[in-house]
């Protein structure tokens, strides 16, 4: 299993660290796609997780607390949704851009 900058283990395409314990295995809709996520974490934590990293244009996650507005994704069809605030839920869809 490779190795990130900082020694923990990850998989291709979970960036995780997974010697973490975690919630219950879920799956999320991201722009059409299925995305991997745990039970307690948020939408930010997950879609970094996955490498999804720009939202709505070029805007991306800055604060992490719900401050900035910055994270903002339209979930199960409610626009402006903070990402950083808002906890994961099995089968949720999640879209990062509408421009
Ligand atoms: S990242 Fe600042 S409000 Fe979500």
């Amino acid at each position: 299993m490779p190795q990130n900058s900082t020694g923990s283990k990850h998989t291709d395409h979970d960036l995780r660290i997974a010697s973490i314990l975690r919630g219950r295995k879920i799956s999320l809709k991201v722009d059409g796609k299925q995305v991997v996520a745990y039970e307690g974490e948020t939408v930010h934590a997950a879609l970094t997780a996955a490498g999804i990293r720009r939202l709505k244009g070029s805007r991306g996650i800055f604060c992490g607390m719900g401050i900035c507005y910055e994270c903002l994704v339209t979930i199960d069809h409610v626009p402006d949704q903070r990402a950083c605030m808002t906890f994961v839920e099995d089968q949720m869809e999640i879209i990062t851009d509408e421009s």
